[in-house]
């Protein structure tokens, strides 16, 4: 029996009938019809044994601890780091980025090394967007050997990927992408959620049945997101996203997901002819271009994941012309600058009405914690009093709606981190200085409140 249903391509929600609107996300004009097969065989909901995660038998807890899962080196010890020590065997790895950032590269590296190790099952590469020939010259450039246990195979249909699953027995799967895999048994185009929930759990059946590590590489759209992202997302273990500029510059591997390690780990690599190498020292690299004496500009010690990274945080403030003046922000999420500039402008003293902001962190790179509050606070109070911060300053600390400043964890490693860069000084929470937190070789200022940034700017424009 066949079966058409219209399913919004941002969120994945089914409605019976076409609508303009989505009720699941409210997006406009997301809905796409979809015709799928009964909903008798395959595509029911898979969960819990279904996806081939368990025998359907409860266990004791010492027998499950004994079926701990090994690891594999990937050949790049940050990459391991990102997915907490190495694939696991058996997992589903997501591997999110915009074209050209270098996914396909990535996943080279990983399946070359893998190919070349000992062992008696072979690694596969499935391409739905690059021929054989393609693949196996990248591979070869990426420094594979001729006589690796590699297999690659140009195709778009899942059919072909499970023949050869079955005809090879790979331990290792790597899918280049996703999105154009196509279930024949469904008529949707390739691409479209009810495909890449169809095509998605069944690899991941496969991979959990026959201890298989499936590497799938996924699309995301303009905005960021992974295509289908809901869909995808909860059917994997690991979701890795890949962020960079495709110019150059340093490429950003971030685990956003992770069932078998951290999440927020965060790995920096570099592009070069001889395929993506590691950055030794990441915040050295961040800070390269940095302008000396131009205000507007602060460095934050971040610590999203487990190792700290120094980024620098520019500003730009003007007299805005619009009837509401403009908050940018590349790298910082908008709505937190927004509520930053008013926390700043209603308690701090530094007026941002009727002026426009700009925010953005340099070399293409994104905070994405409220510890860079104070940093962004003390680019703008830089930018406004047309003054530089101090080329040895280190600022970072969280920024509440009364404009408190709240103690962030991992003061210490941040500092650390600063210290090894030459940083002296340090801008930071004053919980963060009570509590001990300060390692030897930096002098840190305690801040509790944004206002005594500004004082503390007209104090240094004063030259106290
Ligand atoms: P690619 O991995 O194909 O990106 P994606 O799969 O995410 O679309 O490659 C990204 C870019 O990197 C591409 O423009 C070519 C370049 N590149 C190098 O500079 N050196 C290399 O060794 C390789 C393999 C690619
Ligand atoms: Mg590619």
């Amino acid at each position: 029996m066949k079966a058409t249903e219209y399913v919004c391509q941002a969120c994945s929600a089914i409605h019976p009938r076409w609508a303009g609107r989505c009720n699941g996300c409210g997006g406009w004009s997301t809905l796409v019809e979809e015709r799928t097969q009964s909903r008798t065989r395959g595509a029911a909901p898979r969960t819990g044994s279904a996806l081939g995660v368990g025998t359907g038998k409860a266990v004791a807890l010492s027998e499950a601890l004994a079926d701990e899962p090994s690891r594999t080196p990937t050949g790049m010890s940050e990459i391991d780091r990102v997915l907490g020590g190495g694939l696991v065997e058996g997992s589903v790895v997501l591997l999110g980025g915009e074209p050209g950032v270098g996914k396909s590269t990535l996943l080279g590296h990983i399946v070359a090394h893998l190919g070349m190790q000992a062992g008696t099952r072979p690694v596969l590469y499935v391409s739905g967007e690059e021929s054989a020939a393609q693949v196996a010259s990248r591979a070869r450039r990426l420094g594979v050997r001729d006589d690796a246990r590699m297999r690659i195979l140009a195709t778009s249909e899942l059919s072909d990927v499970e023949e050869a699953l079955h005809a090879h027995d790979p331990a290792v799967v790597a899918v280049d992408s996703v999105q154009t895999l196509r279930a024949s048994e469904l008529e949707s185009a390739a691409g479209s959620v009810s495909q890449l929930r169809e095509v998605t759990a069944r690899l991941v059946t496969h991979a959990k049945q026959h201890k298989r590590t499936v590497l799938l590489v996924g699309h995301v759209t303009k905005d960021g997101s992974l295509a289908g992202p809901k869909v995808l997302e909860h059917l994997v273990d690991v979701v890795l996203s890949f962020d960079g500029q495709r110019s150059g510059g340093p490429r950003l591997l971030r685990s956003v997901k992770n069932r078998f390690g951290a999440s927020g780990e965060l790995a920096v690599l570099e592009m070069s002819r001889e395929g993506l190498r590691e950055v030794p020292d990441p915040s050295a690299l961040f800070l390269a271009e940095r302008p000396k004496d131009v205000p507007g500009s602060a460095v934050v010690s971040s610590a999203d994941g487990a190792r700290p990274l120094l980024m620098e945080v520019q500003a730009l403030v003007t007299p805005s012309a619009m009837p509401v003046p403009r908050r940018v922000a590349t790298g910082v999420d908008t709505t937190r600058l927004a509520i930053l500039a008013a926390v700043l402008s209603q308690r701090a003293g530094l007026s941002l009405r009727d002026r426009d902001v700009f925010v953005s962190v340099a070399g293409g790179a994104s905070i994405d914690e409220p510890a860079a509050d104070l940093a962004v606070a003390c680019a703008l109070a830089s930018s406004v009093a047309d003054l530089a911060l101090p080329g040895d300053l280190v600022v970072f600390g969280e920024i509440g709606l009364a404009g408190e400043v709240r103690a962030v964890p991992r003061c210490t490693q941040r500092l650390e981190e600063a210290v090894k860069l030459g940083f002296k000084r340090a801008l930071i929470p004053r919980a963060n200085v009570d509590r001990g937190e300060v390692p030897p070789g930096i002098t840190a200022h305690g801040v509790s409140h944004a206002r005594e940034i500004a004082q503390w700017i007209d104090r240094k424009a004063e030259g106290r």
